[in-house]
């Protein structure tokens, strides 16, 4: 039946991805390859009263159909939330409750990409975005990152290059899979270019307050003038991913366009759930259980970071995020990542991460991969990194360090 199918799902082969998290999943091995947050961060407890007291205050009509855009109580404190940790100044009107954040990525992907479309990611970028865009069939121009974020030059050589692009994606804060971190310089220029050449910024930030060292900065969307960045985040990160709850910021036209194509799809984000969320922040403090979750997480980064120093070969590079879920490892050039994972690391280190392929849009580049630090313990970290790392140095015959940095691919 598989003629039956459409391109777009034809194309989308996500085979190689389903057998590294099957692997993953296998309890002998120490996978650094899912993106989870620590499951005994949760409130539990916190929420499950906050879904009782919110049932219970609101009586038979929370069980009914509600609006689109989502509860206006919670819409408001997010308003509020983005002025205070956001430097971004906007009313509950401008927000859209979304499940997680990767339904607003479908939602602004469905609303601006035409079959062949062009827009920029980064290289590498987040696979789930780019699992959400190739449905879309767009054209990719793909931007390299460095310590500092998105490659601004190259960025702007792209632009210059292609005026047909619509949409730039960007991961500013604590960047899915490298955890780099969008200097403010390069958020300037970034919308002075949008600005320049007619273009949408997609700005996903689900782990802006993530952060466990260094200054907080203004989102992109604080530098908006023209209102052509759309701003991402969600609960995942902050309190359970379970919720599915995101929230997705734009300009009033964008925002009428957005409501209607979300309608289309499930017509309301459940509603129970968004009271529920509603409650918790009117009974707790958000700010302290992010404080609490930024100890362990900076706890859990430091462990990774030591064993890292102490155990890889030196030919090997990694960066040191300030925040966020990952750190990203560069192995010499002529390293397949994927093949050493699925021959020699699974095998004998007994240690999953997700090599570096499948998170460029080019699928290109090869030597490296993404290890995530905040769904295991210190110890089990320590370990994990020690097995990796001994394995590796039988694996990495020292040459010059690589460094990744993609040709654009058209
Ligand atoms: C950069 C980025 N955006 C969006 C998401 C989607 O998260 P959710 O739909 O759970 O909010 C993730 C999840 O890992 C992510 O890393």
């Amino acid at each position: 039946m598989k003629e039956l199918l459409a391109q777009r799902v034809l194309t989308n082969d996500t085979s190689d991805l389903d057998e590294i998290f099957k692997n993953s999943a296998n309890p002998a091995n120490i996978s650094f390859a899912g993106g989870f947050p620590d499951q005994h961060l949760f409130p539990a407890a916190e929420l499950q009263q906050a879904y009782r007291d919110a049932i219970e205050t609101t009586g038979p009509s929370l069980f009914q159909y509600a609006s689109t855009q989502g509860l206006p109580a919670l819409r408001q404190k997010l308003a509020d939330r983005m002025r205070s940790h956001a430097s971004v100044d906007v009313t509950a009107d401008d927000i859209l409750l979304t499940q997680g954040g990767q339904q607003a990525i479908d939602l602004v992907a469905k609303l601006l990409l035409n079959h062949g479309d062009a827009m920029v990611v980064e290289g590498p970028t987040y696979m789930g975005a780019l699992a959400a865009f190739d449905t879309y069939e767009p054209t990719y121009y793909e931007v390299p990152v460095d310590n500092h974020g998105m490659d601004i030059k190259v960025l702007r050589q792209t632009l210059k290059a292609h005026p047909e692009i619509k949409l730039i994606y960007t991961v500013p804060d604590f960047h899915n899979p490298t955890g780099t971190t969008l200097s403010a310089k390069r958020r300037q220029a970034m919308v002075a270019l949008a600005n320049q050449y007619n273009v949408i910024i997609l700005e996903d930030s689900p782990y802006r307050d993530l952060r466990y060292s260094g200054q907080a900065l203004p989102a992109i969307k604080h530098y908006d003038t023209e209102g052509r960045v759309i701003f991402i985040s969600s609960f995942s990160k902050i309190l359970s991913p379970a919720l599915r709850t995101g929230w997705l910021v734009a300009s009033p036209t964008l925002m009428t366009q957005l409501i209607g194509l979300k309608s289309a799809i499930d017509v309301q984000s459940p509603n129970i759930t968004l009271a529920a969320i509603n409650t918790y922040l009117d009974q707790h403090d958000i700010d302290q259980h992010i404080a609490t979750i930024n100890q362990a997480y900076r706890e859990k980064r430091d462990a990774m970071l030591s064993a890292l120093d102490r155990y890889f070969p030196k030919n090997v590079t990694y960066t040191r995020p300030n925040g966020g879920f990952f750190i990203w490892v560069t192995l010499p050039t002529g390293i397949d990542a994927q093949q050493l994972l699925t021959d020699v690391v699974l095998p004998q280190a007994h240690v999953a991460y997700v090599p570096a392929a499948c998170q460029f849009a080019s699928r290109q580049v090869k030597n490296a991969f993404r290890l995530n630090f905040t769904s295991l313990d210190p110890v089990t970290i320590t370990r994990g990194i020690q097995q990796l790392g001994q394995l590796l140095q039988t694996q990495v015959t020292p040459k010059p360090t690589a460094t990744w940095t993609p040709a654009i691919q058209l």
